[in-house]
């Protein structure tokens, strides 16, 4: 599909404008934002995506942000948008926390930011929980299975380094799967103050919890509940590499 980019110039004016300014924001407001942006070097912004802001195509929106794909000179990014009825003031602290993920190769990478935006990797796919109800048949078990598995991975490398996503225990949000890779996103609820959960949390929403644990039950047999308590009560006791892969090898994966 071929994307058509609108400069931002446009976005001083409705209905981009809300955009920028959302859900509410003075002509001053979105100005200074357009200056903002012209300053990170965003040129232009795609209206495209699986959800929508009044009548717009975008990438997605929380409760802190509202995401789109723009251009960064000629480079495809995403573009996260402060709302302005966001509960943080600011997106650097995001940004810290997505730069410290990038060390170890998780999140999307991080390009650069201001007060109002933060600028990332663009990830091409769907949302965890739409991806599963796309697998059936052959060859599904074990796409699941190595998709988890890498998940498990990232997580097992934020436990490592003290780092909390926070929001993991609502993973259908938070990962998005593609073609070549699955990531994890959303750090603005992120902490290193916090015993790190990542892997327990993850490891709960697919495999004993409602939602998507329902269907990988389907998709493979899961081992029974108990037992993986039991291997997530040591590891939580001790996140060593062993427990680590106790635990993988329980799942099967
Ligand atoms: N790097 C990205 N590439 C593509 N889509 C993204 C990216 N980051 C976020 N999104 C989409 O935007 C939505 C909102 O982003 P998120 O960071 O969760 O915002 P919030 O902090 O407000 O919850 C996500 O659920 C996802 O669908
Ligand atoms: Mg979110």
């Amino acid at each position: 599909m071929v994307l058509s980019f609108i400069s931002i110039k446009k976005f001083a004016d409705e209905p981009y404008s809300k955009i920028l300014g959302y859900p509410k924001a003075t002509s001053r407001q979105i100005r200074s934002r357009i200056n903002e942006l012209e300053k990170l070097k965003i040129k232009s912004i795609s209206l495209t995506g699986p959800t929508t802001l009044g009548n717009l195509a975008i990438l997605g929106k929380g409760y802190v942000g509202v995401v789109v794909l723009a251009k960064k000179g000629s480079k495809q990014v995403a573009l996260k948008i402060r709302r302005t009825d966001s509960p943080r003031n600011e997106m650097r602290n995001e940004a810290v926390l997505l730069k410290l993920v990038n060390t170890v190769n998780v999140g999307p990478k991080m390009f650069v930011a201001s007060k109002n935006f933060l600028v990332m990797e663009y990830l091409e796919g769907i949302k965890i929980i739409e991806w599963v109800n796309t697998l059936k048949g052959k060859g599904s078990a074990k796409k699941l299975k190595s998709t988890v598995r890498k998940i498990l991975e990232d997580c097992y490398r934020l436990d490592q380094i003290g780092f909390d996503h926070g929001e993991l225990s609502n993973i259908s949000k938070h990962v998005i799967v593609g073609k070549t890779k699955s990531t994890l996103i959303d750090f603005e609820s992120s902490s290193t103050n916090r015993r790190p959960s990542n892997v327990t949390s993850v490891t709960q929403a697919i495999f004993i919890g409602s939602g998507i644990a329902k269907k990988t039950q389907k998709i493979y047999k899961n081992p029974p509940k108990e037992k993986i308590i039991k291997i997530l009560k040591q590891y939580k006791q001790e996140k060593s590499q062993e427990n680590f892969e106790k635990l993988l090898k329980i799942l099967k994966l």
